[in-house]
């Protein structure tokens, strides 16, 4: 049975106050939503202040990047044990911003991929199209390329511990949301194309977020879709109310 899964991408935003102010006060919304996964991923320099915020509630922290070399000289990355070590338990990875305003590739988020496996660190692993992609019909094959570039060399059991986050590329920070039903068809994809390259049960047991535009008023219709586990929210996690919204649709569908 896939768990609800609510993550908070916030991005480059709020001070160190308001990230332990708004952190604090996820940790307290969530003490009541115990049949969801709850998560905030801070700026890398709050990671640590918002872990000590949020250490003994329910509430995960996770890095909205990191770099796939163990140590060494990388100036300005941050290896998974560094995550680690400060209180994190996901990492997010290839997101939208990170492939096309930082130029990633699939092949550098499959090292990522596989160096936080391997710290365990729980990846969420973003996958998406534009606009232009999905009016060409692209949608399918430019999931499926990122899928298969991405995931390169990750075992079925492997599979198990990663998330994935469908987030459209023209939903993200639009105010245009997908469709709760063009959601639910990429994800039901993204199911198919896991039992083809692993097993049914592999298809069946991957959470899946919805990202892009989620809000408290369109959470719970997205979440009403039986593929769709979960949110991965930006500019409406930013606010403890908005963000707690989203968490309490999520407790609805569980
Ligand atoms: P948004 O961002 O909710 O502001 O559209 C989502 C994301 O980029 O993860």
């Amino acid at each position: 049975m896939r768990r609800i899964f609510i993550a908070g991408n916030w991005k480059m935003n709020l001070n160190r106050t308001e990230s332990v102010a708004l952190a604090t006060a996820v940790a307290k919304g969530a003490a009541e939503a115990k049949s969801v996964d709850v998560a905030v991923c801070p700026p890398s320099v709050y990671l640590d202040a918002v872990a000590q915020a949020v250490r003994g509630s329910s509430v995960g922290v996770g890095a909205q990047n990191m770099y796939f070399e163990a140590q060494g000289a990388f100036t300005g990355e941050l290896s998974a044990a560094m995550l680690l070590d400060v209180g994190c338990r996901y990492a997010i990875l290839g997101h939208s911003e990170r492939r096309h305003v930082l130029g990633e590739s699939d092949e550098l988020i499959n090292k990522k991929t596989h160096a936080a496996l391997a710290a365990s660190l729980t990846p969420i692993v973003c996958v998406g199209e534009t606009l232009e992609q999905r009016e060409a019909g692209r949608t399918a094959d430019v999931i499926r390329t990122q899928v298969e570039g991405s995931l390169a060399g990750v075992s079925a059991e492997q599979m198990l511990g990663i998330v994935i986050a469908y987030e459209p590329v023209w939903a993200i920070g639009t105010g245009k949301t997908a469709a709760p039903a063009q959601a639910e068809e990429v994800h039901v994809d993204l199911r198919k194309l896991l039992a083809q390259r692993y097993n049914a049960e592999v298809g069946q047991a991957v959470v899946i977020q919805y990202g892009g535009s989620v809000n408290a008023k369109n959470a719970a219709e997205l979440l009403s879709q039986p593929n769709v586990d979960g949110a991965l929210v930006g500019g409406a996690s930013l606010k403890a109310e908005d963000f707690l919204s989203i968490v309490q649709a999520g407790v609805s569908r569980t």
